[in-house]
């Protein structure tokens, strides 16, 4: 049995969550995980899935407040022996309650342009040109909640 957490900065399972998503986002890109990304995640909601059979954490993704109204979904991730079982989605329609709870009314991404269609059967929608950056391209995508 999988469950959706809120997970504390600075916490074990924050802790956690910066190792797995260094292992499936950014190590596979060739990027570090640094202290000032730590500094500005402080302020940043986070949400992780747990597999509770092992108290272990499959996936996770944070929600950073943009302004007012809108937020910026990041780094969503899930383990590579959990993936394609509905966690992703699971943890992105949490994110959106969570957001909507917040007050938040829109939610917007840069996802990577290979894993937009994930995002776009969740209702989000392509806004603007697909873009690179560090040689992985993206693209900007919205939804309101
Ligand atoms: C992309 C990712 C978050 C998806 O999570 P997941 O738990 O594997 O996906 P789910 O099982 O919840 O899939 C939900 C739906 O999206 C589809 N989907 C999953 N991964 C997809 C992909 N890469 N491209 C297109 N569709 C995808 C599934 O087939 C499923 O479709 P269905 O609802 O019609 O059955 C996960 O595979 C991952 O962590 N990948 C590596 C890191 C990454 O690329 N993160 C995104 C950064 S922008």
């Amino acid at each position: 049995m999988k469950k959706i957490v809120d997970i504390e900065f600075g916490s074990q399972r924050y802790e956690e969550l910066v190792e797995l998503r260094y292992k499936v986002l950014l190590e596979p890109l060739g990027l570090k995980f640094l202290d000032s990304h730590r500094d500005k995640e402080m302020g940043y909601l986070h949400v992780g899935c747990i597999e509770q059979l092992d108290d272990k954490l499959v996936g996770g993704l944070m929600l950073a407040p943009v302004d007012d109204k809108t937020i910026r979904m990041l780094q969503v991730a899930v383990d590579g022996k959990y993936q394609n079982e509905g966690i992703g989605k699971s943890l992105v329609k949490s994110a959106e309650i969570r957001a909507k709870e917040a007050g938040f009314k829109i939610i917007v991404m840069h996802a990577m342009l290979s894993v937009a269609d994930f995002y776009a059967k969740q209702g989000y929608q392509q806004k603007g040109d697909i873009f690179e950056e560090g040689g992985v391209t993206f693209v900007k995508m919205v939804k309101k909640i």
